[in-house]
């Protein structure tokens, strides 16, 4: 019906998932989870902090590899998705190991070789069990804008004006402040996890959201290539839903 409760479900599938996994007959390996920055994933940080705290699932075993991250920012740099993730999740959780936490660093003079070095440590870990995504309103998943490969691979990318733009929000509404480029995972990298969830809420995400399940199957809106996924998953909002 609405944004929390969207949230709360999310962080019930993903806790089921760590506890199955840890119940499971891998227990040598942990749980590899992908995650995302954004607005939308805060609701679901937080009933994850909530439920991390009362003892319902624990992170001790779980490996996390974020989506991206802007090219050029440290850090210490509020609006660094590193920043995010610990500001918002990480820091509250009372049994993450910080060795466990993989975010792309923005900072690197090399990064295509940051890049490559991020899928060879996925693979490692035998993939991605379930990444959780947000969408840009233009459908983009991580930073792959319309036009980028549906097979691609983590790397450079380009930010679009648009995605600038809404993003200017977090920048002091100055588009320009907005690093041009990121560091992000490929449509590739996150379709090839067992599972995909996306979370999609309010109405500014309608067209982005009609075009994941309805539209074609196309690089102009990278969301699509979920279609293609056996184990995608999509929550969302009713306002989201406006355009199905
Ligand atoms: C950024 C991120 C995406 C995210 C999108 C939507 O562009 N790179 O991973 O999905 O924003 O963000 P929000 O959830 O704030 O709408």
């Amino acid at each position: 019906d609405n944004y929390d409760k969207m949230c709360k479900w999310a962080a019930n599938y993903i806790a089921a998932k760590i506890n199955n996994h840890k119940k499971g007959l891998l227990l040598n390996r942990p749980f590899v989870l992908g995650l995302p920055t954004g607005s939308s994933p805060i609701g679901v940080y937080k009933e994850l902090v909530r439920m991390n705290k009362a003892g319902e699932v624990s992170f001790e075993n779980v490996v996390t590899f974020n989506m991206d991250e802007y090219l050029g920012l440290p850090r210490e740099h509020d609006q660094s998705y590193w920043y995010f993730m610990h500001d918002n999740f990480f820091n509250h959780l009372v049994d993450m190991k910080p060795e466990n936490i993989n975010i792309l660093n923005g900072m690197t003079d090399d990064p295509e070789g940051e890049c490559a070095r991020y899928e060879e440590k996925i693979a490692l870990y035998g993939g991605i069990d379930l990444f959780m995504g947000g969408i840009g309103v233009d459908g983009h998943i991580a930073f792959n804008e319309p036009f980028t490969s549906l097979a691609s691979r983590t790397g450079v990318r380009n930010l679009t004006t648009d995605t600038r733009i809404v993003n200017s929000r977090f920048f002091g509404n100055d588009p320009e402040a907005v690093p041009a480029q990121a560091l992000s995972v490929g449509v590739g990298t996150v379709t090839d996890s067992k599972e995909v969830l996306i979370l999609i809420n309010g109405h500014n995400k309608a067209k982005a959201l009609a075009e994941t399940v309805e539209g074609s199957v196309s690089h102009k809106w990278t969301c699509s290539a979920l279609q293609m996924h056996n184990g995608a998953i999509i929550a969302c909002d009713e306002a989201a839903c406006d355009e199905l």
